[in-house]
């Protein structure tokens, strides 16, 4: 299966009702997606099967912290003093880039156009880059000039702080500043004690939270790969200090097996460890997807340290630790962190979903087969139940037979068109299993059902549809 184009996949989305520009009538909102009847469907149980795979188990608890926070939050976190970008204008332009990006991207086309001494020297120099007058130098020596202008008049670089910003209660004043939060995992911890205290945990455990994040990105660009708005899906797994690698290694495998088991190809995967470590943590890798447009990070694992329970700790006056209840230890622990975004996630089972295959079609025609190949847990809708023809009593046993599948799944009824138009209709959304009542039916109450990805067709009994179909779309755990 070929990579599909990012353009054919976004096409598809918005055909089909996966997602939508946001505010589209009044032109759009950069960078902010909104998710249609079909997209919905699909983020929904994507949410539910990581939700499943994190929270069925002994050792984690769930949790859904507000979105708002107290602002010595972000203090203590770090967020309001090191959460930046370094940020670089262009004088003629005026088109606005993160510089890092913009060095990358001159480095890359050194390298399309073999200079690959200078690409590979520019690129040390990029990874030693640290300050904003790093980053200007290597604009300055290196003489990038602006992708849309051709000119080489920057403004110095400056940092940028990514989050949003906005007030609490009506007083519009500095006092009132409150964030909309960066990233779940704060809730997290701020909750530690209220969890531990609630629950009946020890340590080692996990705390998992799905919401929506917001970074006021320099740049958004793929799609749903970098937005303003977006969701994540995160665990806070808890150790004791001196474990940490262990759970570090068992957290990688864990998520990169869930990855897999939802149907994404070893090719399409890799684990890349990161070369810069943000100020929280001791080790870092991503698990990567090849997206159309290049590889990019689908998650994080993170060993934190103590780092953000000794922070709140410090801000809060408020003892976080641990007592371990039978040695009587006393410790602060450590984090293990995997931090999957959802939205991002989404666009990357899209893509791997995506294909198209040539088919024969009718009076020896070939004709293109638009499908995506979902993992039947992930897939908006489970099943379709056609009748093949509206007329001799099929249209009633096929309707009786939708009535009885959508109280349990997501099921479509459809009678409009060929039959051919049906399934492509369904391909399309990436339903597994169409089933259709026809002639036979009638006589012996079984029905055809059709397989999305081989289009084979078994017949089945009229009873035993719903536990097919539900036998095949249950989630993978773990
Ligand atoms: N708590 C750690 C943390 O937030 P991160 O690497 O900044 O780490 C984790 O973000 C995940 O969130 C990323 O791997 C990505 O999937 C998603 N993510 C981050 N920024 C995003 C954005 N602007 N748009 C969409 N997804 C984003």
């Amino acid at each position: 299966m070929a990579a599909p184009s990012l353009e054919a996949v976004v096409a598809l989305a918005k055909r089909r009702g996966f997602v939508f520009q946001s505010s589209e009538i009044y032109g759009g909102l950069n960078g902010v997606w909104d998710f249609g009847p079909m997209g919905v469907e699909l983020l929904r149980n994507l949410k539910e099967v990581w939700w499943q795979a994190m929270t069925q188990r002994e050792d984690i608890e769930g949790l859904d912290a507000a979105i708002l926070m107290h602002p010595r939050v972000w203090e203590a976190s770090g967020h309001v003093e090191q959460f930046s970008d370094p940020m670089v204008d262009n004088k003629v332009s005026k088109m606005r880039y993160r510089a890092d990006t913009l060095i990358e991207d001159f480095i890359e086309r050194l390298r399309n156009t073999g200079r690959e001494q200078e690409a590979h020297y520019w690129e040390e120099r990029l990874r030693q880059a640290t300050e904003p007058r790093d980053y200007y130098r290597i604009i300055v020596e290196a003489q990038i000039p602006d992708p849309v202008s051709g000119t080489r008049e920057w403004t110095e670089v400056r940092h940028f702080n990514l989050m949003f910003k906005t007030f609490f209660g009506p007083v519009e004043d500095t006092s009132s500043i409150v964030y909309l939060r960066p990233e779940t995992a704060q809730g997290i911890y701020v909750n530690f004690l209220n969890v531990l205290q609630s629950s009946r945990q020890k340590i080692p455990f996990g705390i998992a939270q799905i919401g929506k994040a917001f970074r006021n990105e320099v740049t958004t660009k793929n799609f749903l790969f970098r937005t303003r708005e977006f969701e994540q899906m995160e665990m806070q797994y808890f150790v004791k200090p001196g474990t940490e690698q262990q759970w570090f290694d068992y957290w990688l495998q864990e998520r990169y097996r869930w990855y897999r088991a939802l149907g994404i190809p070893e090719e399409r995967l890799r684990i890349k460890p990161h070369e810069k470590l943000a100020h929280y943590a001791s080790a870092a890798v991503d698990i990567e997807f090849l997206f159309p447009f290049g590889w990019g990070e689908l998650e994080g694992i993170h060993s934190r340290t103590d780092f953000d329970l000794r922070r709140h700790q410090e801000y809060s006056g408020k003892r976080l630790e641990y007592v371990d209840p039978v040695t009587r230890e006393r410790y602060i622990p450590y984090v293990v962190e995997t931090s999957a975004g959802a939205t991002r996630s989404f666009l990357a089972f899209l893509c791997n979903a995506y294909d198209e295959e040539d088919i024969p079609a009718d009076r020896g025609t070939r004709e293109t087969r638009t499908v995506l190949r979902l993992h039947p847990a992930l897939a908006p809708v489970k099943v379709a139940v056609f009748p093949l023809v509206n007329r001799e009593g099929m249209p009633e046993v096929a309707r009786k037979l939708y009535e009885e599948l959508r109280r349990h799944l997501r099921a479509e009824y459809d009678d409009s068109g060929a039959i051919g138009r049906r399934y492509r209709r369904q391909d399309e959304i990436g339903t597994p299993f169409c089933v259709t009542v026809d002639g036979q039916t009638l006589q012996d109450e079984t029905v055809t059902i059709r397989d999305r990805d081989t289009m084979e067709q078994i017949r089945l009994p009229l009873c035993r549809v719903l536990e097919y179909v539900r036998e095949r779309v249950r989630p993978p755990l773990g």
